[in-house]
């Protein structure tokens, strides 16, 4: 019988294929250097050592950079800062080009080091591209697909309607009651925890948070994101030199970070463990089934540390982000009464009007397709969340390197004198249809982001317009 013997390739196979593999190298050695030939995208002159660190303006630089791209003729711009490579992106057709169509080389962020001493390391927003980062991404987006928020809608129309009546009987306190509606959302859906009506303490944690993390200043732009080993530098430096007091700041306001973190765990873990808890929530979804994994002797494939930064997560991006666009929207109805009678107009025509004048019921959810008008107006994050470039890049002929921080300047694109007439002016009306009376101009894109760092969570939020568009009507009627 004929035994097939093992066949080996012959020398000249075995010398070709090396040649193809040196070709192959040298090619991409080639390409790789003519890349970096390319130039980089424009941008003001810098400092030879710390490049633009002290050009870019500390406040407002999302209007600064407008004011470059208008004068490099460029979306795209580019800074250095203390050797970091910075690239703005100021339209969204070069937002969509690289960070959409090439997400899986702008899916990384900055290190935010800062924000690590204040205690938000196990965050999603803030983490960088890794296997943890995945792990967060799949719990937070398998929680809040489309399907799976329906669970959540009811509490969201419960909190609209309970905020509308607190602020129809005590209008002057409009403000903390809109700050106790977006805690009181975000801590329903992440915790399962109901807050109190009047002077709720998680309330002024929600303030205390935002405070320390928006007075932290840009992400990853302070001494010790650019140089980490000085975070452990002791506290008397901080008298030294301005520099550090973000430093001083983050470790001051560690505790309020923390206690976002704890005490909304704490107050529910018990309940959960015993099995009385009800309210659908993320905790009671993630951490029944840790506990039940246990029990079971099964792995999981999370830790409690996972969990915690995750339910986390929804309360730092969804309760201030919520607020701020809301309070945003409030004042410009407040400021333009005409729309506001508009919007009042469309709701009453939805859900109808009794013959004293009173409308017949709330929306709700299924009024949305209906209810057309929008508020699409300057949102919180006018620069949003940095990403970062993990490998070199090329784009339009310019040169962007791996490790870039990307900013997409959600701002300026809002404001694309090319895509919207008279663009600071507060006008919803812009976005309906030529038939139904509007311009017919899109909605922009910018305010949730771009690319794989893109929540769906974001998008969950129209309740808020109906809330609005209730508000509206309710002063109006007063
Ligand atoms: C008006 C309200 C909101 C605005 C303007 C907003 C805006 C943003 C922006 C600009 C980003 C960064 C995206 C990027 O990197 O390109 C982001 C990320 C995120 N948002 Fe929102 N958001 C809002 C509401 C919410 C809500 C209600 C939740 C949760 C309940 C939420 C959860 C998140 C999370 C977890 C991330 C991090 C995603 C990641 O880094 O991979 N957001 N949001």
């Amino acid at each position: 019988m004929a035994m097939d013997l093992p066949t080996f390739p012959s020398p000249t196979l075995v010398g070709l294929a090396l040649l193809v593999v040196m070709i192959g190298v040298l090619y991409s050695k080639h390409a790789n250097n003519l890349r970096k030939r390319l130039p980089l995208p424009p941008g003001p002159p810098g400092n030879p050592i710390w490049g633009h660190l002290q050009v870019i303006p500390k406040d407002h630089p999302e209007q600064q950079f407008v004011k470059w791209g208008k004068q490099y003729s460029s979306d795209l711009l580019y800074f250095n800062v203390l050797g970091r490579p910075m690239i703005v992106i100021n339209s969204v057709e070069a937002a969509r080009d690289l960070i959409d169509k090439k997400g899986a080389n702008y899916a990384d962020r900055p290190r935010f080091v800062l924000f690590e001493v204040m205690g938000w390391g196990v965050t999603l927003t803030f983490l960088r591209w890794s296997p943890r980062f995945k792990l967060h991404r799949k719990l937070l987006q398998q929680s809040f697909t489309q399907s799976a928020c329906k669970p959540y809608r009811p509490i969201q129309q419960e909190e609209a309607r309970r905020a509308v009546k607190a602020i129809f009987y005590k209008p002057q306190d409009w403000e903390v009651l809109l700050r106790q509606f977006s805690t009181a959302v975000v801590l329903r859906i992440g915790f399962g925890i109901d807050i109190q009506q009047e002077n709720d303490p998680y309330v002024q944690m929600a303030i205390d948070v935002e405070e320390a993390t928006g007075k932290g200043g840009v992400p990853g732009a302070s001494i010790v994101d650019f140089f980490p080993v000085l975070r452990h530098l002791p506290s008397i430096v901080e008298k030294i030199s301005t520099a550090f007091q973000p430093l001083a700041h983050a470790r001051r306001t560690k505790p309020s970070i923390q206690q976002l973190h704890d005490a909304p765990w704490d107050a529910t873990e018990a309940s959960i463990r015993s099995g009385k808890a009800t309210q659908p929530s993320f905790m009671l979804n993630h951490f029944g089934r840790f506990l039940s994994n246990e029990n079971l002797g099964k792995p999981n494939e999370v830790t409690i540390a996972d969990l915690k930064g995750a339910a986390g997560a929804i309360s730092i991006a969804g309760g201030n982000t919520t607020w701020s666009t809301v309070i945003v929207c409030v004042l410009n109805l407040m400021t333009h009464p005409k729309i506001q009678a508009k919007a009042q107009k469309e709701i009453d025509s939805v859900v109808g009007v009794h013959e004293n004048g009173d409308i017949t019921r709330l929306p709700d959810f299924e009024d949305r397709a209906q209810l057309k008008r929008r508020h699409v107006g300057p949102r919180c994050l006018p620069l949003g969340v940095p990403h970062a470039s993990l490998a070199d890049d090329t784009y339009r002929g310019y040169h962007i390197p791996a490790g870039s921080v990307v900013f997409a300047n959600a701002w300026a694109m809002s404001r694309d004198e090319g895509v919207y007439s008279s663009p600071d002016d507060f006008d919803p009306d812009r976005y309906l249809s030529r038939t139904e009376g509007g311009k017919g101009e899109p909605v922009p894109e910018g305010p949730f982001g771009f690319g794989r760092r893109l929540s769906r969570l974001c998008w969950q939020l129209w309740i808020y317009d109906a809330l609005l568009m209730k508000m509206a009507e309710g002063s109006s009627r007063e």
